[in-house]
């Protein structure tokens, strides 16, 4: 048998070898936060608990659950590893009562149904086995040449892949609507000034036009354009100032007082973004007019000493590698892009929580 080395050979180091491998075994298991977060929704559990209207106690709960009776003594289970995520919390009945229920908590409001920025429908996506399967590729990715896992998974890019499987571009489409719905209201309320005075507008990679819709709503002098691929937008109707194109934004992006970028670059690798920015300068200086990008990413490393904050910008960044070619970048590889790009200024303003807007100027 092998020797072991010295470090780990003496009584002394029991207890660093002990929380060793509690650390490994910590990371073996993370996935089951993702689960059991999956479970709770799929169980309808948020929604139970708030139409419940006070703390609800397990025996309410279990009662009010669509399972097997096989099962009851699982919730229990199922509640407490989810209390201790921080997705539920417990409450006293009354002051005077011993007895607790579940109660929401900020985190899991947004996943109720009916919540106007209801983040469920970004959790189903992103854990849709379909999304998952490439984790599972990532050594051979590492191996191959393939720009991205999904393709090892796949044999294709997540947007061809995305053309062909109509149930990947609905549940993508609604994930990207559900976190465009809060980002978008944060924005109008909190720098509302980035739209005033701006006649056209274009959100290019615009989705289904959620963002769109927000802003001719607050904004109806703006005539506003969504461009996404054809099958994206192909069935959507517009209104007076919202129009929907169908088309590739390497190609061609329709001129306009300003672009708008939300969740693009980051999707693309510095070379691909290079091209997206020319043609986004293209349409903002065409007509001898100067207008501006407004990009919705994230600016990494802007997080000091917040560790779940670093790990979530770090764990998009992952994603990013597997399913895309693209990247979570900071601020000096932002800059050099605008600079690569032929932009001559920008600001970052940090409002959005991870991730922050940045107003790019030619
Ligand atoms: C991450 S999603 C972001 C959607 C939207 N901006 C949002 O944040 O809700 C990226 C979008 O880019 C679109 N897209 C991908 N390739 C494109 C291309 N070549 N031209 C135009 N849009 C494209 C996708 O269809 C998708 O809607």
């Amino acid at each position: 048998m092998e020797r072991l080395n010295h470090k780990w050979a003496g009584e002394e180091h029991s207890t660093q070898l002990l929380q060793a491998q509690a650390h490994i075994w910590n990371h073996i298991f993370s996935f089951i936060n993702s689960m059991t977060l999956k479970s709770a929704i799929e169980l309808g559990i948020p929604d139970i608990i708030k139409k419940h209207g006070r703390p609800i106690t397990l025996s309410e709960l279990t009662s009010a659950l669509p399972i097997h009776p096989t099962k009851i003594p699982s919730v229990y289970r199922l509640m407490r590893i989810l209390v201790h995520s921080g997705i539920f919390a417990k409450k006293k009945l009354t002051k005077l009562d011993e007895e607790e229920g579940y109660i929401l908590t900020d985190a899991s409001q947004l996943l109720l149904k009916d919540h106007p920025f209801s983040i469920t429908p970004f959790v189903m996506a992103m854990l849709n086995p379909i999304v998952t399967k490439p984790w599972h590729y990532m050594n051979t990715w590492f191996q191959n040449n393939d720009p991205a896992a999904f393709n090892t998974a796949y044999g294709m890019t997540f947007w061809d892949y995305s053309t062909q499987e109509p149930s990947l571009a609905n549940f993508f489409n609604d994930a990207m609507a559900s976190d465009t719905r809060l980002v978008t209201s944060v924005l109008l309320k909190e720098c509302k000034g980035v739209f005033e005075g701006l006649k056209s507008l274009v959100d290019v990679g615009g989705g289904t036009g959620t963002m769109a819709k927000a802003i001719v709503d607050a904004f109806p002098e703006i005539d506003c354009t969504v461009l996404d691929l054809p099958h994206v937008v192909a069935d959507l109707q517009g209104s007076k100032n919202l129009k929907y194109a169908g088309g590739d934004m390497f190609e061609a992006v329709p001129p306009a007082d300003a672009i708008i970028l939300k969740w693009i670059l980051h999707d693309w690798s510095d070379e691909d973004s290079v091209k997206i920015l020319e043609r986004c300068k293209e349409a903002i200086t065409s007509n001898k007019k100067k207008g501006k990008v407004i990009i919705i990413d994230m600016n990494v490393e802007n997080q000091k000493g917040d560790h779940e904050s670093i790990e979530t910008q770090l764990f998009f960044d992952t994603l990013m590698m597997m399913m895309t070619t693209g990247k979570e970048r900071n601020e000096k590889e932002w800059a050099q892009l605008f600079s690569d790009a032929g932009f001559s200024d920008y600001k970052i303003t940090p409002i959005l929580g991870l991730r922050s807007l940045i107003e790019v100027y030619p």
